[in-house]
C-alpha cells in the first residue's frame, strides 16, 4: 500500500496566523512520517508570491519527507523558480514494495495561468501528462495532480474560477486505464467528487475553509482548523481519509 499525505492552498502571508496554522500541519505530518511515503503540495503556496512568502514556506514546511509540489493561481512562477527551485511540472516515483502490484508514479502539473485565478491544462502540459505516463510500464498507477478542480462544485464563488477545458483533460484520463484518480486543491474544502470516471479529491486548505452556501453568511469559515488528506493506495482502489491537523 502506498500513502500520499496530501496539503493544499497553504497561504503564506507573514501573518502569524497562517504561519501558525501550517506548522501545526507540517508538526502533525512529521509525527506520522513513518507511514507516509511522500508528501504533495497542491498550489497556492504563496498569498501573493513574493519571494518572502517562499522564504517562509522553506523555514515552515520542514519534513523528512519527500515532497512533490505545484503551484496555484496566488504563487508567481518565477519567484518561485527562483526561491523554491522545484519545477511547476514534476513527476515522483514510489517503488512497488512485498505485496503490492506495481509502482506508484505521482504526476503534479501546474494548472495556473499568469494574471489569472482560473485555471487551465495548457496543451504543452497536457503533452507533459502524457509523456510522463507512456514513460512507465502500464502496471504503475498514476496519480495525477494540479491545483484548480475540473469540475462543479456548488460553491459559486470558487465555481467561476475553476479549470476550464476540462474535456482535453477528460480524454487523456480516460485513454490511460492506470490513472487511479486526479487530486487538488484551491477551493479550500475536503471534498470528493469523480472526473472522467477517476475519483477526483481536493485536500482541504490549510490556510482556511471555504464555506458551502447554506452555511451562513460570509466566504471563510473562520472556526475550521487546518487539515489533511491522506490517500491511500492499494492494488486497485483510492481510499482518502481526511483529518485535523492536530497539536501534540
Ligand atoms: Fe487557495
Ligand atoms: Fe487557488
Amino acid at each position: 500500500m502506498f500513502v500520499v499525505a496530501h496539503i493544499s492552498d497553504l497561504h503564506f502571508n507573514g501573518t502569524e496566523y497562517n504561519r501558525r496554522r501550517n506548522e501545526i500541519t507540517v508538526d502533525y505530518l512529521n509525527r506520522c512520517a513513518d507511514g507516509i511515503d511522500v508528501l504533495l503540495i497542491t498550489g497556492d503556496i504563496a498569498d501573493t508570491g513574493s519571494p518572502d512568502q517562499y522564504r517562509e514556506f522553506l523555514a515552515t514546511i520542514r519534513t523528512p519527507l519527500p515532497t512533490i509540489a505545484t503551484i496555484g493561481n496566488h504563487d508567481h512562477l518565477p519567484t518561485y523558480l527562483d526561491i523554491v527551485g522545484r519545477p511547476e511540472n514534476s513527476v515522483f516515483d514510489v517503488a512497488a514494495r512485498a505485496g503490492d502490484s506495481g509502482d506508484l508514479r505521482i504526476v503534479a502539473v501546474d494548472s495556473s495561468l499568469p494574471d489569472s485565478s482560473s485555471g487551465l491544462i495548457t496543451d504543452d502540459t497536457l503533452d507533459f501528462i502524457d509523456t510522463r505516463i507512456r514513460e512507465v510500464s502500464s502496471s504503475t498507477r498514476i496519480l495525477l495532480a494540479f491545483h484548480h478542480p475540473p469540475v462543479i462544485l456548488h460553491m459559486p464563488v470558487m465555481d467561476v474560477i475553476r479549470q476550464t477545458g476540462e474535456k482535453r483533460l477528460a480524454d487523456l484520463v480516460r485513454s490511460h486505464p492506470n490513472i487511479v484518480g486526479l487530486v487538488c486543491g484551491h477551493a479550500h474544502t475536503a471534498a470528493v467528487t469523480s472526473f472522467a470516471g477517476k475519483p477526483l479529491c481536493l485536500a482541504p486548505g490549510v490556510s482556511s475553509t471555504l464555506k458551502l452556501p447554506f452555511e451562513g453568511a460570509g466566504v471563510i469559515d473562520p472556526t475550521q482548523p487546518p487539515s489533511v488528506a491522506f490517500h491511500l493506495l492499494d492494488d486497485d482502489r483510492l481510499a482518502t481519509h481526511f483529518r485535523v491537523a492536530t497539536g501534540e
